[in-house]
């Protein structure tokens, strides 16, 4: 796990606008190369919002990052994906844990919020499954393809990941930062 270059900005591309990926992103249009570039020049820069390449064999296979951080309350939000339809099962689960390592343990987060659409029934169970409790339901927070859908509002603390990550150890300790 690395943080990208600017040499990965077409994957990425492609990665935020596949079929396996874009249906459960809030956002509707595709984004375009031109877009994609200024907000990759832009996550490059903000130290304060971490962003990691996921890759097997030097192949990335997907992407997890802080997209909103609060210094004041120490607290922030995540988003993710995983792109390859070939990619190992267990690959979000162990890149997420390495990621909440990251975030509680070394940046020393103490709140982590997330949103998933209530549809996307995998990233709720994934949500769960890493110890995230469920703190409310946004009703038609989001309009996807014409259609008003519900937002599932997620959120961990720091204990509860610390108590937590024992379970995820081997998906951690196969993760290498670099
Ligand atoms: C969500 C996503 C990251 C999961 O990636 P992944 O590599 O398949 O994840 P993992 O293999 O680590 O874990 C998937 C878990 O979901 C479970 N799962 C698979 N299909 C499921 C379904 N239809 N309903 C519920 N759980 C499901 C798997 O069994 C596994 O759980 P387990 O380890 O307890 O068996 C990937 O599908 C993705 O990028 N989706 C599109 C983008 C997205 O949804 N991002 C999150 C936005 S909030």
């Amino acid at each position: 796990m690395r943080p990208p270059w600017r040499s990965d900005a077409a994957v990425l591309l492609k990665g935020r606008n596949c079929e396996r990926v874009h249906p459960f992103l809030f956002g509707n249009h595709v984004v375009t190369a031109d877009e994609h570039r200024r907000w990759l020049e832009k996550r490059l820069a903000a130290t304060d919002l971490p962003i990691f390449v996921f890759l097997q064999e030097n192949k990335p296979l997907g992407m997890v990052n802080l997209t909103h951080f609060d210094k004041e309350h120490a607290r922030g939000e995540w988003g993710f994906y995983i792109w390859t339809a070939d990619a190992p099962k267990g690959a979000a689960t162990a890149m997420l844990s390495a990621f909440l390592d990251e975030l509680f343990l070394r940046r020393k987060l103490r709140k982590l919020c997330a949103l998933a659409l209530a549809s996307n029934e995998k990233s709720l169970h994934l949500h769960k499954k890493l110890g995230f409790t469920q703190e409310g339901l946004l009703k038609e927070h989001v309009v996807k393809n014409g259609t008003p859908q519900d937002v599932v509002a997620f959120a961990i603390f720091d204990r509860d990941w610390r108590s937590k990550r024992k379970d995820f150890a081997a998906g951690i300790e196969s993760v290498v930062f670099s």
